[in-house]
């Protein structure tokens, strides 16, 4: 019989990735992928260090793990658990004190080493947090063409790795290790792989995703506005997006690519903490507020369509009522389309943990709800502005109801819509129709020449219909 194996992910892009090669590396061994802990012989739980409440999560689901593990041993049932992500690097061996049921302990740089690793762990409790020398990419066996396919059109493609800037609030530079990439190559061999088992959407990730400086392969630094229109030529490949990046590396070469390349989607993501600058500077972001303004100004001039998105972070040590109005203002200046806002949350060995001006819970929460109401606002006029135009979308799935399709608009919007005859990975014209919290609606349009409703252009490869 086959084992059968559980990947629960929790955090960023980076860990819904490593999650997907998890199964990879496991299924020589003979494990299939499940998504129910019950069924599963082996769950890994792919953990997130960024928060307190990400991480103690973890805590509590290894309590219900261990309720259940003993339930099966007394019925003779073997179970395996796993701790890796960034809360096994953060911790390690403190896991295996703190929760019992857990088996074996591994970091994001070690994964690769699963079979062996847990054929150690049926002897004895195993941590292993190594940042080894060796490339994990290289000992990650490939997808099956099948397995591709049943991950969808759209793929996460990992290019860069790590942080070397150690902003004082954040603890990725310490579980995901300094900042690597990996060379264009290789990057392209797993492209191509990809986009041949039927891919049409890369979204390229790493912690500082365009920070990029891969070795190409004519032996220079490639940045990445340089791999991205590589990427755009990779066969059956319509669209690329990259998260997440930070203000200080938006180069030239990058902005222009927004300008240069209909591939790449109308779409940046680009936290921003803040918009006071003396709370920038304690974070240690080494921009200012009119300098991430400028960035968006360039960008903005390159691409007038492009959506921004942002994060955002209330209540860091010493931030003052003015300080949170800076951020405010810059909210209602710039109007993102989408955001992610969180309240400062202290971590163990960063430097802002130590400050001394931390703010009262109280006041983390009443800014956390003024900022997002006022981020909410501007989502739901970016969704209504596209109401009553024909854009391409991106079909990756069936809808939610019979007779509908979904997808994605250029700017990242889920879109259904009527039509049941288009294929998943066609990029069709929708004429949007209507708005929900998040998604939009439409109807299908250019299917039958007499039915155009609007002005149509030609099918494209991705391009916005703007
Ligand atoms: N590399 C990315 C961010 C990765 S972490 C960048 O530089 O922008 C994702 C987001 O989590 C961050 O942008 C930040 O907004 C938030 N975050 C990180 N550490 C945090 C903390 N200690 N408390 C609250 N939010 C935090
Ligand atoms: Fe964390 Fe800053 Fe690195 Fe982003 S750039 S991962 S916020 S240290
Ligand atoms: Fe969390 Fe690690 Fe990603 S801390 S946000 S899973 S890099």
């Amino acid at each position: 019989m086959k084992k059968k194996v559980y990947v629960k992910s929790y955090g960023c892009q980076m860990n819904a990735y490593d999650a997907e090669r998890m199964a990879d590396v496991l299924a020589p061994q003979g494990f299939v992928e499940t998504d129910s802990a019950e069924e599963a012989d082996l769950i890994v739980l792919n953990t997130c260090h960024i928060r307190e409440k990400a991480a103690e999560k973890v805590y509590s689901e290894l309590g219900r793990l261990r309720v259940m593990k003993d339930e099966r041993k007394a019925e003779g049932r073997d179970t395996t658990i796993v701790v890796a992500g960034c809360v096994a690097q953060a911790e390690g061996g403190e896991i295996l004190k703190r929760a019992s049921a857990v088996d074996l302990v591994v970091g994001p740089q070690s994964y690769h080493n699963l079979p062996a690793l847990l054929e150690k762990a049926r002897r004895a409790r195993v941590v292993d947090t190594e940042f080894p020398i060796e490339d994990k990419f290289d000992h990650l066996p490939a997808p099956s063409r099948d397995k591709i396919r049943s991950r969808g059109v759209s793929s996460f493609l990992t290019i860069q790795e790590g942080c070397d800037k150690f902003c004082t609030f954040c603890v990725v530079p310490y579980t995901r290790g300094a900042e690597i990439s990996r060379p264009v190559a290789k990057i392209m061999a797993e492209a191509e792989r990809l986009a041949a088992a039927g891919v049409r959407e890369f979204t390229v990730i790493g912690q500082n995703v365009n920070a990029y400086h891969g070795e190409g392969p004519d032996g220079r630094t490639w940045s990445l506005g340089r791999l991205l229109h590589r990427l755009a030529e990779v066969p059956g490949i319509a669209r690329l997006r990259y998260t997440t990046s930070h203000p200080r590396d938006m180069d030239d070469e990058l902005i222009d690519a927004h300008r240069n390349l209909p591939a790449l989607m109308p779409y940046l993501h680009l936290p921003v903490q803040s918009g006071s600058d003396s709370i920038l500077a304690a974070m240690n972001r080494k921009h200012t507020g009119d300098e991430y303004r400028r960035i968006i100004e360039r960008t903005r001039a390159a691409r007038p369509d492009i959506a921004l998105s942002s994060d955002f972070i209330v209540g860091f040590p010493g931030e003052t009522d003015a300080d949170f109005d800076a951020t405010m203002q810059l909210v209602r200046e710039i109007g993102f389309a989408s955001a992610y806002s969180f309240k400062y949350s202290p971590r163990p060995g960063t430097p802002a943990a130590q400050m001394a001006n931390q703010v009262p819970e109280d006041v983390k929460s009443a800014r956390l709800a003024a900022l997002q109401q006022a981020l909410e606002e501007d989502r739901q006029r970016f969704h209504r502005a596209t109401v009553g135009r024909t854009i391409d979308v991106l079909v990756e799935r069936k809808g939610r109801y019979a007779g509908q399709m979904a997808g994605k608009s250029p700017w990242l919007q889920g879109v259904q819509f009527d039509d049941e005859t288009v294929a998943i990975g066609d990029i069709v014209q929708v004429e949007i129709t209507g708005t929900g919290t998040n998604s939009l609606f439409g109807q299908r349009v250019g299917a039958d020449p007499a039915s155009l409703t609007a002005v149509q252009r030609p099918h494209s490869t991705g391009a916005n219909a703007a």
